[in-house]
């Protein structure tokens, strides 16, 4: 584990302009696309959670929550983690604390996952759900849910963990 990390929550503007940065870094620079695309309509939105892995004061690792308080649905966007950092815990710590977050608000938690990581949310408790789907520019991608809440009426009937 890295020294000094620490997972911490944000909502509202306050830190978008580094996590967007981090998110552009990881999530769309390789495919091409632009720092605007790495912004997501509700970053400011009073119901998204921003979680950020600090170390040192440097962000390391970024995700976010957003709730949907109409479905009792959170989707998880924005997973990242710096190139130097990945494969050292951060991206569990990350989903531990947005699995917590999601617990708390009994909220059924859902992703978007890229093909290339479907293991490890399968290897932090989430099931894919449905056939693989092609996201335009990204690449193959597959819905995924969490299994670690009691879920709502839309996840209990593929419910296999
Ligand atoms: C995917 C990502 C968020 C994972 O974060 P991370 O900090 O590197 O992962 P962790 O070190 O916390 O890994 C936890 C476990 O998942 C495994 N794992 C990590 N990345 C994996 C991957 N892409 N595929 C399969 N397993 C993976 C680890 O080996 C570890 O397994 P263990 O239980 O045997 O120890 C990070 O690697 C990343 O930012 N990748 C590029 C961007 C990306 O794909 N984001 C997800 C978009 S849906």
């Amino acid at each position: 584990m890295i020294q000094g990390l620490s997972i911490r929550e944000s909502v509202g503007g306050n830190d978008i302009d580094r996590i967007v940065a981090l998110r552009y870094e990881i999530l769309r620079k390789p495919h091409d696309l632009s720092l605007a695309d790495a912004a997501f309509s509700n970053d400011s939105s009073s119901d998204t959670v921003h979680f950020l892995a600090v170390s040192d004061e440097k962000l390391v690792g970024c995700s976010t929550l957003i709730f949907n308080p109409k479905t009792g649905e959170a989707q998880l966007r924005g997973m990242a983690v710096a190139h130097e950092y990945q494969n050292q815990g951060i991206g569990r710590l990350m989903l531990s604390a947005a699995h917590a977050r999601a617990r708390n608000a009994g909220a059924s938690l859902w992703c978007n996952a890229r093909f290339s990581a479907i293991g490890f949310y399968e290897r932090n408790g989430w099931v894919r759900k449905g056939e693989l789907f092609e996201m335009p520019v990204i690449g193959l991608h597959s819905v995924m849910i969490w299994c670690g809440n009691t879920g709502g009426a839309e996840t209990q009937p593929i419910r296999t963990c």
